[in-house]
C-alpha cells in the first residue's frame, strides 16, 4: 500500500540514520559539511555524497510524488535508473539525487508530478478543460 506526501508526515529525527561504522567498511570517513535546504529547511550533508544520501541521514523519506497519483516516492534503484528520486535544485527539475553530489548552498525542493515546460515543477498539472474536451 502506498501513502501519499501528507500521509508520510514531516522528517522525523527518530527516523535519521547514518552509518557511523560498518562491519566490513571501517568507520564513516572524515568529510566536511556541507550546508543545504529541502523544502525551505536547513540539512546538512557531507561533501561528496549524493544529495539523496544527505536527506536520508536527515530523516527525508519523500523526495517526489506521482503526476497522477500523488503518491509520495524516495528512491528506489539509487544508481539512477529508475526517476523515483527525482527532486529540484535551484529551481531545475528532474535532478535524480541518487546520483548527484550535494553542494554547500543549494536549494533542494520536493518535486510534485511532472516537469512542467514553463519550468515551474512545483505547480499541479492543469485541469482539463471539458469544453476543448473532444
Ligand atoms: S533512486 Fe532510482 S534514479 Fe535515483
Amino acid at each position: 500500500m502506498s501513502q501519499s506526501r501528507d500521509e508520510m508526515g514531516t522528517p522525523d529525527d527518530s527516523a535519521a540514520m547514518r552509518i557511523e561504522s560498518h562491519t566490513l567498511l571501517g568507520p564513516l570517513p572524515d568529510a566536511a559539511e556541507v550546508h543545504f535546504t529541502f523544502d525551505g529547511q536547513p540539512v546538512v550533508g557531507r561533501a561528496g555524497e549524493p544529495i539523496i544520501a544527505a536527506l536520508f541521514a536527515a530523516g527525508i523519506r519523500v523526495l517526489r510524488t506521482m503526476p497522477q497519483s500523488g503518491e509520495a516516492r524516495g528512491g528506489w534503484c539509487l544508481v539512477g535508473r529508475c526517476t523515483d528520486c527525482l527532486v529540484v535544485v535551484d529551481g531545475v527539475p528532474n535532478i535524480p539525487a541518487c546520483i548527484t553530489p550535494v553542494a554547500d548552498g543549494v536549494c533542494v525542493t520536493t518535486q510534485y508530478g511532472l516537469d512542467h515546460s514553463d519550468g515551474n515543477a512545483l505547480d499541479p498539472p492543469p485541469a482539463p478543460n471539458p469544453s476543448t474536451a473532444p
